[in-house]
C-alpha cells in the first residue's frame, strides 16, 4: 500500500494588522511563519518604522475608524488596540474615547472574516471597571461564531527580559482554541543577560545615546540600590538579576499627578542614568536590526507600546501551530476519501 504523505501547508499565514505601532507583534507573528499584508496605524512615526524595516508591508496609515479592507483571504487578524484609557500606570479615565476602539477591531475582524484572531492588551482589561469592554470583546466574538479563549500572560515566562502581564485573547472559527504554555517558567532570562554587551558602544543611528541627567540626579541614583525605585521620578533601578519591570510608553504620571511628558524608562541597573530607546527595545526583545524612526521620545513611545516580540513569536507559534494543524487534518480526510 501507498504510503500516505500528510500534505501540511508550508505557506506563511496572511496576517491582517491592527494598531500595529512599530511591528513587536508582527515581528513574533513573522517569526512564528506568518506574513503581515497590511498594517494599519495612525501615527506616522510608527508609520516610518514600519516602511524602514518593513518596505514591502502594505501600510495603511490613518485612523482605523477609515479603514475599510479590501484584502482577501485573510487568515489571523492581529491587534491590540489603545490601552492608555484601561491602563492602571494612567488615570484610568472610562470616557477615554481610545477605551472603544476594540469595536474597529471587531468591525474589521467581521468584514475579513478570518480563520482565527489575537487581541492584545493590557491585563487592567480584566478588572471589574472594564469589564464592559472584556464582555464586548466576547459577545461580537460570539456573535461573529468564533470560538475563544483568552488569559493573562507574563511575558517573562516566553524568554522576555521583562515581568510584563498582558491579556490575551485568541479565536478560532473552527475548533476550540487554547492559550500557549510559558516556555520560559522558573529560568527568566534577566536584565543583564539582556543588555552587559551594551555597554559603551553607544551610536546615534542605533537609538542607544546616554541621556545626559543633572549631576544631583545622577548622584541621587548612583546611590538607588537594585530594584529600589526613586520617589521624585518614580522609575526603579533595575535589578540586573532579574527580569526588568515593565516598559511604559509614556511618562506616567508624577508625585503630583501630573503628566510625565517624554520618554520616562526605568533606571539603567549599574549606570546612574535613565536607559536608551536601544536597551528598552532589547528588553522588549526586539533583534538590534529592527529600527526605530521618529523623535527620541516617539520611538520610546513605539518601544513601550509594543508586545514584546518573543512573546508575540509564542503567540504566533501557537496560533499558526492550530491552524496547521486544522490543514494536517483537512488534507489527510481528503486523501482518505
Ligand atoms: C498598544 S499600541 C500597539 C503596539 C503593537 N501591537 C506592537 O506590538 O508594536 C497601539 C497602537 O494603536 C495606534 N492607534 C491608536 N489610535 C488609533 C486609531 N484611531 N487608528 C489607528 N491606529 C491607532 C497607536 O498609534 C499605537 O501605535
Amino acid at each position: 500500500m501507498k504510503e500516505k504523505v500528510l500534505k501540511v501547508n508550508e505557506s506563511p499565514y496572511r496576517v491582517l494588522s491592527l494598531f500595529t505601532g512599530c511591528g513587536g507583534l508582527d515581528l513574533g507573528f513573522e517569526e512564528a511563519g506568518a506574513e503581515t499584508i497590511v498594517a494599519v496605524d495612525n501615527d506616522f512615526e510608527a508609520c516610518k518604522t514600519l516602511r524602514h524595516n518593513r518596505p514591502e508591508w502594505n501600510i495603511f496609515e490613518g485612523d482605523i475608524r477609515d479603514y475599510n479592507p479590501a484584502v482577501r483571504d485573510v487568515d489571523i487578524v492581529i491587534g491590540g488596540p489603545p490601552c492608555q484609557g484601561f491602563s492602571s500606570a494612567g488615570k484610568g479615565d472610562p470616557s477615554d474615547p481610545r477605551n472603544f476602539l476594540w469595536r474597529e477591531y471587531m468591525r474589521v475582524v467581521e468584514r475579513v472574516k478570518p480563520r482565527a484572531m489575537v487581541l492584545e492588551n493590557v491585563s487592567a482589561l480584566t478588572h471589574k471597571k472594564n469589564g464592559d469592554h472584556l464582555t464586548g470583546i466576547m459577545t461580537a466574538l460570539e456573535a461573529q461564531g468564533y470560538n475563544f479563549t483568552y488569559g493573562v500572560l507574563n511575558a517573562a515566562d516566553f524568554g522576555v527580559p521583562q515581568a510584563r502581564r498582558r491579556l490575551v485573547v485568541i479565536g478560532l472559527r473552527e475548533g476550540v482554541p487554547t492559550m500557549p504554555e510559558p516556555t520560559h517558567a522558573g529560568r527568566h532570562v534577566t536584565v543583564r543577560q539582556a543588555l552587559a554587551d551594551l555597554d559603551g558602544n553607544f551610536d546615534e543611528e542605533f537609538s542607544h545615546m546616554p541621556p545626559k541627567h543633572a549631576p544631583h540626579v545622577a548622584a541621587r541614583w548612583a546611590e538607588l540600590d537594585p530594584g529600589e525605585t526613586d520617589p521624585n521620578y518614580r522609575r526603579a533601578r533595575l535589578d540586573p538579576d532579574k527580569p526588568s519591570t515593565t516598559i511604559r510608553a509614556g511618562g506616567g504620571y508624577g508625585p503630583k499627578g501630573d503628566h510625565l511628558a517624554g520618554f520616562h524608562p526605568p533606571i539603567h541597573p549599574w549606570q546612574p542614568r535613565q536607559l536608551t530607546v536601544r536597551e528598552a527595545a532589547r528588553l522588549q526583545s526586539f533583534p538590534d536590526d529592527w529600527a526605530f524612526k521618529g523623535s527620541k521620545t516617539a520611538q520610546g513611545r513605539q518601544v513601550g507600546n509594543a508586545v514584546p516580540v518573543k512573546l508575540g513569536e509564542a503567540i504566533g507559534r501557537h496560533v499558526v501551530g492550530m491552524l496547521r494543524a486544522q490543514d494536517a487534518e483537512k488534507s489527510d480526510r481528503e486523501q482518505t476519501a
